[in-house]
């Protein structure tokens, strides 16, 4: 079986972008083969100039700890740390020092609203406070592309809509690509860019600012 066919689209720097599709269409296995976690059988995965599936693995693990964050389906926080700890977890595997370490995640704790929530253990919070510390995680280490597999899934439709307006904002403001997976069709004119999946097969349509 092919989970994805014949599937071509660019992505612009900085652009955000909404996938849309049912679940099976193989919205998570296009993502996983744009974030280099999946391999495709055939065809290519060009980040900058660069096809993601030819480089060394070396080469491969220093791009995705450097230049790409993710965001899961359930958040897939780390139960036994701190929302603090969660944040600045990319930025201990970069070796950033920890007075900057604090600055940036307490940047990003009031940008979510949870500024007061920093010692809080994940199974403190409820589902979209996860999810907007999972998307703060993905972004502390300043990303040039954020990758997120239906981040909304387990919030009612307002709480993910201000999620997606609070990833795409964040977005925004510092040039970072976003391209998320959704089912909900809603949140296509929140896009730059929407790209619609059914089968497998890539249909791209236009988002709001095309
Ligand atoms: N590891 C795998 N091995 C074989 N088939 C798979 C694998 N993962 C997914 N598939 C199949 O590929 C197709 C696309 O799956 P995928 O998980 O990418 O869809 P999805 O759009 O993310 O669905 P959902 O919305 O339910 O998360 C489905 O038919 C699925 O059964
Ligand atoms: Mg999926």
């Amino acid at each position: 079986m092919q989970a994805l066919r014949g599937v071509s689209f660019m992505v612009a720097p900085a652009a955000m972008v909404v996938i849309v599709g049912k679940s099976g269409s193989g919205k998570t296995t296009l993502l996983n083969c744009m974030g280099g976690l999946d391999r495709p059988d055939s065809g290519r995965v060009i980040y900058a100039g660069r096809d993601l599936h030819c480089m060394p693995q070396r080469e491969l693990s220093l791009f995705l700890r450097r230049d790409m964050g993710f965001v899961f389906q359930f958040g897939n926080l780390l139960s036994y740390l701190t929302v603090f700890e969660n944040i600045a977890f990319p930025l201990t595997l970069n070796a950033v020092a920890d007075n900057e370490k604090k600055r940036r995640v307490s940047e990003l704790l009031e940008r979510i609203g949870l500024a007061d929530a920093s010692r809080a253990l994940p199974h403190e919070l409820s589902g979209g406070e996860v999810q907007r510390v999972a998307v703060a995680r993905a972004l502390a280490h300043r990303p040039k592309l954020l990758l997120a597999d239906e981040p909304t899934a387990s919030l009612d439709s307002a709480t993910g809509r201000n999620l997606i307006n609070l990833m795409f904002a964040m977005g925004r403001e510092s040039g970072c690509t976003m391209v998320l997976s959704t089912h909900d069709t809603e949140v296509m004119d929140l896009a730059d860019q929407c790209i619609r999946i059914r089968d497998g097969m890539v249909q791209e349509g236009e988002g709001r600012r095309q």
